[in-house]
């Protein structure tokens, strides 16, 4: 099963991608945390997406493939979940071509949907963990007691500036990949307003079809 969540910032891909890993045991690829990780380790390749990232702006498209293709290979082109990877009509092009040449298409692409202000109001309350790049949510879901503190920081982008940026980017540049999708005829589209569990119902629902498809 190979799934894409895709969606505006903030709305809720990488809690809906775990979810779905704790119901399917799908592995989740976010190029988010795969590019957030290089940063922290100060890599070639973090240095020059940097300033991309903490601007709320998209990493150029071939540096994002790169890291994309390298994970889904990782994954033998099985059994995962694709968060915030393709957000470009030409890195769309890219995955189905990747994936066609593999001869394993993705079954669904699943956008969740929501109003901005839902948007600020998400972000502006997330935490991280520093490492494990969980997500929290400083009122719906706080980081547990027994978690270091020290380990709990605000991600750079989700500052109210760089947040209305990747609000503008996501309109300009990602938004169109829905059409690109709807075209190829994978595209599903879930409401992301409401709890986390209401809304992981409504993906579980729609992604149970194609587990019993690759059971059959
Ligand atoms: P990325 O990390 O992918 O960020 P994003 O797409 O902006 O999305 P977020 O991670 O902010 O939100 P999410 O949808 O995962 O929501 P979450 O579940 O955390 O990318 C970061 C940057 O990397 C990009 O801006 C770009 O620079 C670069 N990049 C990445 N991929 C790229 C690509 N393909 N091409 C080019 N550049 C790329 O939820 C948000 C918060 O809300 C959390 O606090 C959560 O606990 C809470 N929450 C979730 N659901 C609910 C709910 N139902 N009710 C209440 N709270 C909820
Ligand atoms: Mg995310």
């Amino acid at each position: 099963m190979r799934i894409a969540l895709f969606g505006p910032p903030g709305a809720g891909k990488g809690t809906q991608a775990k979810i779905l890993n704790e119901h399917f045991g799908l592995d989740t690829i976010s190029t988010g945390n795969l590019i957030r990780t290089a940063i922290r380790e100060g890599s070639d390749l973090g240095d020059r997406v940097k300033s991309f990232v903490h601007m709320g702006n998209l990493v150029p498209d071939e540096l994002v493939r790169d890291l994309a293709n390298e994970s889904i290979a990782k994954h033998k082109f099985d059994r995962f979940i694709l968060d915030g990877y393709p957000r470009t009509v030409t890195q769309a092009h890219w995955v189905q071509e990747f994936l066609a040449a593999y001869k394993a298409p993705l079954d669904a692409v699943i956008s969740l949907s929501l109003p901005d202000s839902v948007i600020v109001d998400r972000l502006s309350k997330r935490r991280i963990h520093k490492l494990t790049c969980e997500s929290y949510h400083l009122e719906y879901h706080p980081p547990p007691a027994d978690v270091d503190p020290t380990m709990i920081i605000r991600r750079k982008d989700d500052a109210p500036e760089a947040v209305r940026s990747r609000i503008e980017t996501y309109r300009e540049q990602t938004h169109p990949v829905e059409e690109f999708f709807r075209r190829e005829g994978i595209l599903i589209e879930v409401s992301g307003v409401g709890s986390v569990q209401d809304i992981g119902n409504r993906v579980l629902k729609q992604v149970e079809q194609f587990a019993e498809l690759a059971i059959a």
